[in-house]
């Protein structure tokens, strides 16, 4: 495989194809694990991700490319095979999250700055090495009653800016992904909020990445959709997709190859349903598929349980979903196949 960035970019989001994002932090699967009463180990770890990497079908045929958390990027399956070979073997390319995570940010009550650019040259060195082609810094941005600031929306953006110019020096693929949360307290904006945040928010990313030099051939991006809180859900599919697909069009230079998006606390099947709308109903730019999580796994790690008798059920729920979202990405996904199965 040709190794140039703009060729990995275009792996990633090839037809029909698109992220799993398995790259939770140990705090965070920790989370995951208590919805299923499991504990979080370095074996319960392993043997969940090994179940999502060993289903074949939804890994050759429906993801372009994981997520790893850095634990997961060098960590072996039972038999001794490391998982970037697991992966690489499905013809799908591991990626790794690089950011240490959202932090308070000093004098900014409410909202965050990510971390993680200390010694990233270095660590980005190690993770070539170690067979990773693409990477994530996440950016969170919360809505709430006077937020977000300029302030945070700056640092958040040109913490990304930097973020990605050192991947592409290191041969990697930027995965950019300023998240506006939808499930952040209150949860309660209207989705004409989202759409002026998510607005400004990428207007001033992509300044950011233009001033770093950032080539928009080599990098993705992993927006939120345009979508109201969490807590006060009223749009319909169709406004979600026009709202995004406008905001994108009005945000996103053509250069960029493609944009995949986060669930951010959508429900499996509304995650699903947007992104097909979006797929079927306009004339677009750039690709449009997913980099979920919860949206690929929560049904698969249900169906699992922790239980090793039910490996191969949580394999048929993550291709299931997989499958769903991959007809989702070429618009082709119709409400009565979720059903069927
Ligand atoms: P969700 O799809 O669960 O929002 O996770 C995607 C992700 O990578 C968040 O950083």
């Amino acid at each position: 495989m040709s190794e140039r960035l703009e060729d990995i970019a275009i792996a990633m989001v090839a037809d029909g194809k698109g992220l799993l994002a398995a790259d939770e932090s140990t705090s965070t699967i920790k989370k995951r694990f208590d919805t299923i009463g499991l504990e979080s180990t370095e074996t319960s770890r392993r043997d969940y991700r090994e179940m999502l990497f060993r289903a074949d079908e939804a890994m050759k045929k429906y993801i372009s490319g994981v997520i790893l958390f850095e634990e997961t990027l060098f960590q072996k399956a039972a038999d001794g095979t490391p998982f970037v070979d697991l992966i690489k073997a499905a013809g799908s390319i591991p990626g790794i999250k690089v950011d240490v995570g959202a932090k308070p940010m000093a004098a900014f009550p409410g909202e965050t700055i990510t971390e993680g650019l200390d010694g990233m040259r270095e660590r980005l060195a190690n993770y070539y090495k170690a067979g990773a082609r693409f990477a994530k810094w996440r950016g969170v941005i919360a809505i709430a009653d006077g937020l977000p600031t300029w302030g945070s929306i700056k640092a958040n953006s040109q913490a990304l800016a930097r973020y990605a110019a050192l991947c592409q020096e290191a041969g990697i693929v930027p995965i950019v992904e300023p998240e506006v949360l939808m499930d952040g307290a209150p949860g309660t904006h209207d989705i004409a909020r989202c759409a002026e945040v998510t607005e400004w928010v990428l207007r001033t990313v992509f300044t950011d990445l233009y001033d770093a030099r950032v080539k928009l051939e080599g990098m993705i991006l992993k927006p939120n959709m345009v979508i109201d809180g969490k807590n006060a859900r009223k749009a319909s599919i169709e406004q979600v997709a026009a709202e995004t697909v406008r905001v994108l069009k009005a945000t996103v230079p053509s250069a960029v190859p493609g944009i995949a998006f986060l669930s951010g606390g959508q429900s499996t099947e509304e995650a699903t349903a947007h992104l097909s709308a979006m797929n079927s109903g306009y004339d677009l730019p750039w690709k449009l598929t997913y980099s979920y999580g919860r949206a690929l796994q929560d049904t698969a790690l249900k169906a699992w349980a922790g239980r090793s008798e039910n490996v191969a059920a949580g394999q048929r729920a993550f291709t299931h979903r997989s499958r769903m979202n991959s007809l989702a990405a070429t618009g082709a996904w119709k409400q009565d196949l979720e059903k069927a199965a």
